[in-house]
């Protein structure tokens, strides 16, 4: 797509992934317009697109429709990116993740269709799928998800789908597989990979919940980030898309093969107590990414880590292997 003429909004945008997006549709010719409550968020990550007179941002909440209502001008796609996205936070907090997640969806949804925006695109997540056991995960297998947010993120993609078909407002929603990569915060409730690389940084040992043989289909963000480009680029629209590596890996190898990379192999791997709401398995079957709208992911984790530790690296200029 010539995205040169197009006004795109990303909710989220000071997040990891919408920062990320960010950047990429800018240096595609996009104008952006980010917006983000900066609760999880952080203009840190959107150091790069402030420098660029295309991009334009504004600090607000998905909850408030008013706030949305007035930014949502002449926009031509939204990417939804903003999220509360942490498992065992919606198992302490249910109420708040339905209400960022689902009510957070609606007013997006419901300010995109009287602001004639042309089409939605929205961050859902393989835990729509609960522990089902077969694998890979297809998208029209049952989901029964097992965690709060499991829930939430279900119901808003019922939603995107609802809305395309009552109101003809094009969505698709993407279900994300465990992304990681450049930005993500290490945070006791964020994603693994960033956990366990700041626990390498300080030198200390890293845990699992569990026996360590839960696995995930670890995806690096360059992947994620070219699945939102083509999902805007390609006709496709009320669709429930699986955006995956296609290779899954237990979390005890994939602790090893940090500590691999790093040549941190002195430091221990403890095993603790599983985590409440952890679903055991999950792998996607991303034929439909194929066909739908090309995607073929290009990092497999080991590609995906090194990148992500380089980055690391020279932004922080820290020697990961000290
Ligand atoms: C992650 C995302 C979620 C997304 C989903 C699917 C985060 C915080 N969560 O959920 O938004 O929708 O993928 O794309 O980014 N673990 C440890 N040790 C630790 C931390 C975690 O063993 O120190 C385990 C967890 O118990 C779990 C696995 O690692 O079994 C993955 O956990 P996590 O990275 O939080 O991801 P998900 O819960 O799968």
């Amino acid at each position: 797509m010539n995205f040169n003429k197009k006004r795109i909004l990303i909710t989220g945008a000071a997040g990891f992934i919408g920062s990320n997006l960010t950047d990429s549709l800018l240096e595609e010719g996009a104008e952006v317009i980010g917006i983000d409550n900066l609760f999880s968020g952080s203009l840190e990550n959107l150091e790069r697109a402030f420098k660029n007179k295309k991009f334009e941002f504004h600090k607000g909440d998905i909850r408030d429709l008013n706030f949305l209502l007035d930014i949502f001008k002449d926009i031509d796609i939204v990417y939804h990116q903003a999220a509360f996205t942490s498992v065992p936070q919606s198992v302490k907090m249910p109420e708040n993740c339905n209400d960022v997640n689902v009510n957070g969806v609606l007013n997006v949804l419901n300010a995109a269709r009287r602001m004639n925006v042309d089409k939605v695109i929205y961050a859902s997540s393989s835990a729509v799928y609960g522990d089902t056991p077969t694998l890979p995960k297809r998208e029209d297998m049952r989901r029964i998800p097992i965690s709060p947010y499991g829930v939430a993120k279900l119901a808003c993609e019922a939603y995107m789908q609802a809305y395309h078909h009552v109101y003809g407002l094009k969505t698709i929603s993407l279900r994300y597989f465990n992304v990681f990569g450049p930005r993500q915060r290490d945070s006791p409730y964020s994603g693994v990979i960033a956990i366990w690389l700041g626990n390498i940084i300080r030198n200390e040992d890293l845990i699992i919940f569990g026996d360590g043989k839960i696995s995930r289909d670890f995806t690096y963000i360059k992947d994620v980030i070219q699945a939102n480009l083509l999902a805007a680029e390609h006709n496709a629209a009320g669709e429930i898309i699986n955006i995956g590596a296609g290779s899954p890996i237990t979390l005890t190898d994939l602790a090893t093969l940090m500590l691999k990379i790093v040549k941190k192999e002195n430091l221990k791997i403890i095993y603790s107590d599983p985590r409440p709401g952890d679903i055991l398995h999950s792998y996607a079957d991303i034929s439909k990414a194929l066909d739908l709208i090309h995607f073929k992911p290009e990092y497999d984790q080991e590609r995906g880590l090194s990148d992500y530790f380089k980055w690391y690296s020279n932004r922080y200029n820290i020697d990961l292997k000290k």
